[in-house]
């Protein structure tokens, strides 16, 4: 296993970034601030002396902002250029690049999705994201990552659907896209499995297990969990977007096959267990 100030985080302050660090607290870490990783100069330039593995959590995660002139841009410099300015980095000092890819690089038509399914991305976000992944594809020593619907400590789906169970307000929730959660600290614990174990480089796809859920059932075990009543109505993808423009078409079917992580000798837990324990913690902070 590798030691602490050996691992470098980069966009050390997302979700995943908090988490990585709160994992590996001796790691060196950096945002934007401190590197910008879409910079090839400051790349190229950083002091990479003592780090043996880089942690890329940063990206453009703002799926209906990238669909915009200026998002467009930032999509494809963060997602696509900044992973290559990487790649170049991790293969000219033999590091080991560790990366997280999207299930939006598909189109969700297949009920689940293995490691070697064609990239298929419907939006701009996932069409970044795949140039991203084929960046990483030219790395000898790589993990790529490819998650789904990630919860952790930052705006998202989990808290907002709480917060509006708490304020009475009664949601409406898309019920025709299905997928998984995936909890930070499911990804942290694969990533490190993956290190630990030195396991064969190249693709695994990591989310919590269990049974795949719509956004809608997912609202309602949030409210059964947190013991607010169910009051959550279905609606599909198409009439929730219904007049609003700018919106990013989204892949219907999002969950990932586990099994060749499983195969590596890693138990994944089950979405429902880690968001029970996800919302044991937000009821007490
Ligand atoms: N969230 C999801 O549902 C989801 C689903 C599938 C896959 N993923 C993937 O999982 C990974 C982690 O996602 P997340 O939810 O943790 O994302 P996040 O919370 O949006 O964090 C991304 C971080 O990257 C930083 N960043 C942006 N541009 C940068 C740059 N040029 N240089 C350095 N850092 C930069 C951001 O900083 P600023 O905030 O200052 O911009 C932010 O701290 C990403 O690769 C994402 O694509 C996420």
């Amino acid at each position: 296993m590798y030691a602490g100030h050996e691992l470098f985080i980069v966009g050390a302050n997302g979700q995943l970034g908090t988490a990585l660090r709160q994992q590996y607290p001796g790691a060196r870490f950096a945002d934007v601030g401190e590197l910008d990783i879409t910079n090839v100069t400051s790349v190229a330039a950083y002091d990479w002396s003592s780090i043996k593995v880089i942690l890329n959590a940063a990206a453009y995660t703002n799926v209906d902002g990238a669909e915009t002139p200026e998002g467009r841009i930032a999509a494809w410099k963060v997602n696509a250029e900044a992973v290559a300015n990487l790649a170049r980095t991790a293969t000219a000092l033999d590091l080991l690049l560790v990366h997280i890819s999207s299930d939006y690089v598909f189109d969700g038509s297949q009920d689940s999705h293995a490691e070697y399914e064609p990239f298929s991305p419907l939006s701009v976000y996932g069409a970044s994201k795949a140039a991203g992944d084929i960046a990483m594809s030219l790395v000898p020593r790589q993990y790529l990552i490819r998650t789904s619907w990630v919860i952790g400590d930052g705006k998202n789906f989990v808290r907002t659907m709480l917060d509006l169970g708490k304020r009475d307000i009664n949601p409406t929730v898309v019920a025709d896209q299905v997928g998984r959660l995936t909890f930070v600290s499911e990804l942290v614990r694969a990533i490190d499995h993956l290190l630990a174990t030195e396991a064969a480089y190249g693709v695994y796809n990591v989310s919590n297990s269990g049974v795949s859920a719509s956004w809608a059932d997912i609202t309602r075990a949030i409210y059964a969990t947190a013991g607010l009543p169910n009051t959550v109505t279905n609606t599909s993808t198409a009439d929730y977007y219904a007049g609003k423009s700018g919106i990013a078409p989204r892949p219907l079917r999002s969950t990932l096959d586990l099994t060749k992580l499983q195969a590596s000798g890693f138990a994944s837990r089950d979405w429902n267990e880690d968001l029970t324990d996800y919302l044991q913690k937000e009821q007490t902070v």
